[in-house]
């Protein structure tokens, strides 16, 4: 089945009051095509952790734009934090930029480089800060993409 379907209702679910996303109602197609997804209801309480499992396809990314802000809400309800930060599948570096540079990317302040150090520490690649991102491993890469939603 080419699309996601949860429940709100289930016992284990944060109620709305204690909730940090709400998704009620949530339906998205694309032109005239079927529904990606269909009367999605959801919650997520402030700190939760939420896996979405499902096949290529079946609309995993749609619904983390849309809780991202990047997709457009159609149909039903979102509710969730002005801010969010967004670890894209590819890492989304700068090449041309150092890794510490790409951590600190488009913030102002001093010690710019003291904070990517402690961020980059944070996700393992202490030893990386001045690496050009092309250089990093596959798993460096996804790491380092961590980096600028920590930093931020
Ligand atoms: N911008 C778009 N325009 C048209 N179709 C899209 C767009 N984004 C996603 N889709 C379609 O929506 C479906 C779900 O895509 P996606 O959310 O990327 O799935 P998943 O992340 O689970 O692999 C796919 O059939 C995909 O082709
Ligand atoms: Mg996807």
């Amino acid at each position: 089945m080419n699309r996601i379907t949860q429940e709100v209702r289930g016992a284990r679910l944060p109620s709305r009051n204690e909730a940090a996303v709400i998704v009620q109602g949530l339906t998205r197609r694309f032109g005239g095509g079927p529904a990606v997804l269909e009367h999605l209801d959801l919650a997520i309480a402030p700190g939760e952790f939420v896996a979405l499992l499902g096949h290529s396809g079946s609309g995993k990314s749609t619904l983390l734009r849309t809780l991202a802000g990047l997709d457009p809400v159609v149909e039903g309800s979102v509710s969730r934090p002005a801010e969010v930060s967004v670890v894209f599948q590819e890492s989304r570096l700068l090449p041309w930029k150092r890794v510490w540079q790409n951590i600190v990317l488009g913030q102002a302040g001093a010690n710019g480089r003291e904070r990517a150090v402690a961020v980059l520490q944070e996700v393992g690649l202490g030893h990386r800060v001045d690496a050009w991102p092309l250089t990093l491993s596959g798993g460096g890469g996804a790491a380092g993409g961590f980096g600028p939603c920590i930093g931020s």
